[in-house]
């Protein structure tokens, strides 16, 4: 973890949880993070759309330090688009993030490279934040060509983007070899990967970013790749869909922050 950023970690709940069950992980969510000091790690949950009305007025109701994102928007401002959300539907429904270009819309939903650097425009240009998902598949890594990957997906998202809106730009690493597979990256792993993300993201003067981790992160785990990986916290899937495993990573991520602000001081 660096020494300077506050660590994020984000809850992907992709299509799981209907609005009742939602409504209950947001409410078990409120009673244990209610009185969380504020200097603590950032969270952000991101319900299905449907969802994200009822667990938007549940934050905003029990003042929950969370922040409610989308996993997905259209970057079209309205119209003709079938199934398709905008961003200032989002907005009207207090939605502050938005995760664009995850693995999951690149390979199943067509989302293709030129879709995904829109996308982030219009989203940062709205004055939501973007997570960025950048993360190669298994024969990419076999062949040891991952570092190329991830760095022509970062650049071709990144690119030309006005430096204004720098700052709304969170990076999360997720290799699609480890996402839902139980399969983690090493935190070797990780710690490359993060340098090398953070070395293209000083070429492009695009230094304040937030580099993130997302791959079957779990309670057990989340400790020493935040300790050792060199990320600024997590995109969780799976273990977000748990109040207990949830807190455990957001507890590992306070826990490391504390420890390294302990050092400074
Ligand atoms: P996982 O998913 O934690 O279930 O592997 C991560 C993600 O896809 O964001």
């Amino acid at each position: 973890m660096s020494n300077s950023r506050k660590p994020l970690v984000i809850g992907n709940w992709k299509m799981n949880l209907d609005f009742v069950e939602s409504v209950h992980l947001g409410q078990q969510l409120g009673v244990r993070l209610k009185n969380r000091p504020a200097e603590h790690t950032e969270i952000v949950v991101a319900p299905p759309f449907v969802d994200l009305r009822s667990v938007a007025s549940i934050v905003d109701s029990e003042r929950i330090p969370v922040a409610v994102g989308a996993q997905h928007v259209n970057p079209h401002e309205n119209g003709a688009h079938t199934g398709e959300v905008s961003i200032s539907m989002l907005q009207r429904l207090g939605v502050t993030w938005v995760l664009v270009g995850h693995s999951e819309r690149r390979a199943l939903y067509a989302m293709d490279d030129d879709v995904v650097a829109a996308t982030l425009r219009a989203v940062v240009r709205s004055g939501l934040r973007a997570v960025l998902c950048v993360g190669e598949a298994l024969d990419v890594r076999e062949d040891e060509e991952q570092d190329r990957f991830v760095e022509a997906q970062l650049v071709h998202a990144l690119r030309g983007l006005d430096p204004k809106y720098h700052e709304l730009v969170t990076v999360a690493y997720e290799p699609i070899w480890a996402i839902g597979t139980g399969r983690t990256a090493s935190t070797e792993q990780v710690a490359s990967m993060s340098g090398h993300l953070r070395r293209v993201l000083g070429r492009l003067l695009v230094v304040e970013s937030r580099v993130l981790y997302g791959g079957s992160v779990n309670a057990e785990n989340a400790a020493s790749l935040v300790a050792e990986g060199g990320v600024d916290g997590f995109l969780v899937g799976g273990a977000s869909l748990k109040a207990d495993s949830f807190l455990a990573i957001i507890q590992a991520c306070d826990d490391c922050y504390a420890l390294m602000a302990n050092r400074r001081s």
